[in-house]
């Protein structure tokens, strides 16, 4: 079904499954938007001024279900997606389900294919932005799943902040990049706390290191650009830096932290991919190559 832009900014009746952090913050910005508001958490006394501010508090998944046309689902994870939906009333006509509960692209999937099983129209998404930013203009929400069904909501989840981006019918796309982007976290603060771990047991203090960290986070917006760009083309020019350089300087890292007893784990895994490249004849190449290293299939 898809509805004009005029319907799609009419008040509409919103559900919010899930009063973490983030579910609270969602149904704040629905609430600042003029929405109609139930909420629902699992462990009752967690909606914080929601009520106070108009908030209807549902004593039950099912109430909390029949009482909106947009139900939010915002948890630690898809087990909990699922049981909190067991509890589901069976009727779901004029109602639309989004999960905003962080997982896997495969999971995803799965849960579009159950909801379809079910009769309900399903959109899976990821929310990459802290929950300060949910109802302003920084707030970035991506979503995936049937078209109609997106532009059905595109409206009423304005509220959350800027416009949510659409990613396709693929269920699991929203998720896929929320995946590759924490993994871009992930490896990025285990190597700021490595860094500072190897810069304290050398003695320098952590705000005289911060300075010079800085910096190099400094270069990476640029750099990601460029490296996709590469990655596009399918050329790797060594021009500023080769893999054979880099795996050397590795290899000070390692030696020089697992002097001072620090482990050296992650650093070993990023040693054994440049070793890998260089077996595969690619030491001269820029450090994009890497990508394809790690994934040979396809063309990353
Ligand atoms: N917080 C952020 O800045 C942020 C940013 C981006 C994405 N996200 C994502 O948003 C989702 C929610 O995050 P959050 O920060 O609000 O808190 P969270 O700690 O990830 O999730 C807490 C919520 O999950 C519920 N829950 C956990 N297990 C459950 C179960 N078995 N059945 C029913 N409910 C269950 C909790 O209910 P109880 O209160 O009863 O325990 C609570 O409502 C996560 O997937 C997270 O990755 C969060």
């Amino acid at each position: 079904m898809t509805t004009t832009s005029a319907e799609n900014t009419r008040p509409t009746p919103v559900t919010v499954l899930g009063l973490g952090p983030m579910g609270r913050a969602i149904a704040s910005a629905f609430l600042d938007a003029r929405h109609p508001v139930t909420v629902w958490n699992r462990t009752p006394g967690r909606a914080g001024d929601l009520p106070g501010r108009g908030a209807a508090e549902a004593g039950s998944v099912h109430d909390a279900v029949l009482a909106g046309q947009v139900i939010i689902v915002c948890l630690l994870d898809y087990d909990a997606v699922r049981a909190t939906l067991e509890h589901a009333p069976a009727d779901w006509a004029n109602r639309r389900l989004i999960n905003l509960t962080s997982g896997e692209p495969a999971q995803a999937r799965r849960m579009s294919q159950s909801a379809a099983a079910r009769g309900i129209d399903y959109l899976d998404g990821a929310i990459l932005t802290p929950t300060p930013a949910m109802g302003t203009p920084a707030a970035a929400v991506l979503l995936s799943g049937a078209r109609d069904v997106y532009e059905s909501v595109q409206g009423t989840m304005a509220a959350v902040g800027a416009a949510p981006l659409y990613l396709g019918d693929d269920p699991g796309r929203a998720s896929a990049y929320e995946i590759a982007l924490l993994d871009v976290f992930a490896t990025s603060v285990s190597g700021i706390v490595h860094a500072f771990a190897l810069a304290s047991a050398e003695g320098i203090e952590p705000e005289r290191f911060a300075a010079f960290a800085t910096g190099i986070g400094g270069l990476l917006p640029e750099l990601i650009t460029r490296f996709a760009q590469q990655l596009q083309s399918g050329r790797f020019p060594g021009d500023r830096s080769t893999i054979a350089s880099a795996a050397s300087g590795i290899a000070h890292v390692i030696s020089t932290a697992a002097g001072h007893g620090i482990d050296v784990g992650v650093l070993a895994a990023a040693k054994s991919i440049t070793d890998q490249a260089i077996a595969d004849g690619c030491g001269p190449d820029g450090l994009a190559r890497l990508a394809t290293v790690l994934h040979k299939t396809g063309r990353v």
